[in-house]
């Protein structure tokens, strides 16, 4: 069976992510690396792929049928215009591009060339994530009335020695919200309006510490959302269910979805419900816990794109589907900056 031919253009840390799950998966074979870091010479040469500068001469040297961008996001727009337009299908990382301008004109270029733009929100290929979508949307919980979620740590001072981390497009928002809104965009639907507060007092940077969000789902459900990069709690995803072993998990839940029938905790799956079957204030709510998987949703992801790239599938997160969940992410900015509620 011929293999799907794979081209990585960023080396840097989630792109070596990337790389890891090419090489667990038989159907793929990485043809090539684009980035002029010596630490990319290195990667190149420890996994025996050949290096490239550019991702110009990557497309003019070799062969490929997908090519992973997994460049800063100020650099998605270029490598990504230029795979298309060689017949490559594009797997970008997330936020799909930096500007909602950039954004028209890759979901343009996918029109004229008919390449594919899979983005990459990894959440959406653990199997607890369509558990959760499959019992809200499936009526599991009754009619969805609300939502109330949270991320909350306290990222190091260290880790704001570089200058660009404490400028605004590095904020807590734009890097962790927008994971956070793809999750319940994926899971409850579109969101219709967005109202948010920010706040910069613990450090006084640029770039907020904290935001405040209120939603109206376009199904009619409210939600909540409360962020902060500078708030010691064990209330994420990624501590949550332990998806990163940089960040020792908690075993919290951090996200719950409230319905007229029962409710759900998440990402730890436990579903409150009356036994009686009459559902309100004076009745009995058990939970139960359900059965979950641990599974790796970059080697998911892949192979999904070989799927994209095979025809078999549609992107599970098309170049459209993420630029909504990045106009819902600067909403959030535009809502707090200007002191009202933004539709979309
Ligand atoms: N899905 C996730 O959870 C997740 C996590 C981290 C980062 N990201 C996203 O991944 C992207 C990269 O982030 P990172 O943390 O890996 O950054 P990084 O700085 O660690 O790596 C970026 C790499 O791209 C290379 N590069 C820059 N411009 C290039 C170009 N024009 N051509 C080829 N190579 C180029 C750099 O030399 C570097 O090696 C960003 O868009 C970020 O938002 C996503």
């Amino acid at each position: 069976m011929r293999k799907t031919r794979i081209a990585l253009v960023g080396a840097g840390v989630i792109g070596k992510r990337h790389l890891l799950a090419s090489l667990s998966l038989d159907e793929v074979e990485l043809v090539g690396i684009a980035d002029s870091t010596p630490a990319a010479k290195t990667t190149a040469d420890d996994n025996k792929v050949p290096l490239f500068e550019s991702t110009e001469k990557l497309l003019q040297s070799i062969d490929v049928d997908g090519v992973i961008v997994a460049t800063p996001t100020e650099h998605h727009l270029a490598p990504t215009l230029q795979s298309l337009e060689a017949g490559a299908h594009v797997l970008v990382e997330k936020p799909v591009m930096a500007t909602l301008e950039e954004c028209e004109q890759t979901i343009e270029r996918t029109q004229t060339t008919g390449c594919h733009v899979l983005v990459g929100h990894q959440r959406r290929y653990y199997d607890r994530v369509n558990q959760a979508r499959d019992i809200v949307q499936g009526g599991g919980l009754g009619k969805l009335v609300s939502v109330s979620g949270q991320w909350t740590v306290r990222k190091p001072l260290d880790y704001y020695r570089e200058q660009w981390r404490r400028k605004w497009q590095a904020g807590p928002i734009l890097t962790n919200l927008i994971h956070e809104l793809d999750l319940l965009r994926y899971i409850v639907g579109d969101v219709a309006s967005i109202s948010a507060e920010t706040s910069h007092d613990v450090l006084q940077f640029e770039k907020e510490d904290t935001a405040a969000i209120a939603m109206r789902f376009c199904s009619g459900a409210l939600g909540t959302f409360l962020l902060s990069d500078q708030s010691h709690t064990p209330w994420t995803w990624e501590q949550g269910f332990g998806e990163n072993a940089a960040f020792p998990p908690s075993g919290q839940n951090s996200i719950r979805f409230m319905g007229t029938e029962g409710s759900l905790e998440f990402p730890n799956l436990v579903v409150w419900k009356s036994t009686s079957g009459d559902s309100c204030w004076t009745s009995e709510i058990h939970p139960t816990a359900l059965e979950m998987t641990q599974e790796d949703a970059y080697i998911n992801q892949l192979d999904h794109f070989c799927r994209v790239i095979n025809g078999e599938v549609m992107p599970r997160v098309s170049a459209q589907d993420a630029t909504d969940t990045l106009r819902a992410t600067l909403a959030v900015y535009e809502s707090a900056t200007a002191g009202r509620r933004v539709n979309l």
